[in-house]
């Protein structure tokens, strides 16, 4: 019997997961990431937690098919290289190679929202469906397009970079971390909604959101449900330009669903009410038709069991 080792690399922690051939995910294991101490001891402890886990369960390393990753930043993913990832400080790291070397299996990178897609196309919120675009609502948007039932990875690998695209207007744009004006990132992630937050607070906005220093999405989100114009208006802002790349997606590759995830999305009706709104105003009825927008249901096992995905259904 064959099994396959995910990896989910995120900026805290590394998730590790054992799932069977067919997708089922049978044990998960989590570790410290431990960014601030470079990329070599990173990917050392990716290579323990992978062992780590196969051996604490009933297999053996015998059995292991492959290890598939997701990790956050551009890649380079038939070379398996991660270009520049700003959250876990990786700049050019050719992480395929160091880990088939640690681990003598074959290894498969991908970036972590491509792989949080494949992961809900397959056994979550996409299941049957073939053409689905995923965005992941966390400390940045990523992005995952998948059509007939495959991750879209562009020549270079830098496709499904979805939060990246510019959709702010000129004049109320910011820049992002990846260098531009306005991307969408910069306002529909939970970075984003923070630096609202606090921007508002010092404008001196009338709000009941004074607490600042370590203010989180899910507090904004909570005011503008409780009626809070400040926050409601920050998080109109947020849902408003998901909505419009929502229509921009459509026009361009006419998905079935949208599956939206990450933490931002755990706001729920109240949040996808007004992307749908949007949507609705940002593409023609033709290219809507039959278009649904849905939450993402495999929450945090999305990137494990779609990193095992990708070496079992390659
Ligand atoms: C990165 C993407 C990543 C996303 C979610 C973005 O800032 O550019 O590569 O998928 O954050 O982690
Ligand atoms: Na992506
Ligand atoms: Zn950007």
């Amino acid at each position: 019997e064959k099994i396959v080792v995910g990896v989910d690399i995120g900026g805290t922690a590394i998730k590790v997961g054992i799932c069977s051939m067919e997708g089922e995910l049978l044990h998960t294991f989590e570790g410290p990431t431990e960014v601030e101490k470079g990329s070599d001891v990173v990917c050392d402890n990716i290579a323990k937690y992978a062992k780590q886990i196969v051996e604490e369960s009933p297999f053996t390393w015998e059995q292991v098919e492959g290890v598939g990753i997701g990790i956050a930043g551009f890649l380079d993913i038939a070379n398996g290289i991660v270009k520049q990832s700003v959250n876990l400080f990786f700049d050019n790291v050719p992480l395929k190679a160091i880990l088939e070397e640690k681990l003598s299996k074959r290894v498969l990178v991908n970036n972590d929202a491509n792989v949080a897609a494949l992961g809900e196309a397959w056994a979550g919120a996409g299941r049957g469906i073939n053409d689905c675009v995923c965005y992941t609502l966390g400390t940045g948007v990523g992005g995952g397009v998948i059509i007939n039932g495959k991750i879209v990875e562009g020549f270079a690998g830098m496709a499904g970079e979805l939060g990246h695209m510019v959709t702010v207007p000129d004049l109320e744009a910011i820049q992002c971390n990846c260098g531009q004006m306005g991307c969408l990132e910069t306002v529909s992630s939970a970075t984003g909604i923070i630096r609202m937050a606090k921007d508002a607070v010092a404008r001196g906005d009338r709000t009941s959101l004074t607490f600042v220093e370590d203010i989180m999405a899910k507090d904004v989100i909570d005011a503008a449900k409780a009626g809070d114009e400040v926050a409601a208006r920050i998080v109109t802002r947020a849902a408003f330009y998901l909505g419009k790349s929502l229509g921009t997606m459509a026009v361009v590759l006419n998905p079935q669903r949208f599956i939206i995830g990450g933490g931002v999305s755990k706001a729920g009706e109240f949040l996808f009410e007004q992307i749908r709104e949007a949507f609705k105003k940002s593409a023609p009825a033709m290219a809507q038709e039959g278009v649904e927008i849905v939450p993402a249901i495999l929450g945090n096992d999305a990137g494990v069991v779609g990193a095992a995905g990708l070496i079992i259904r390659s």
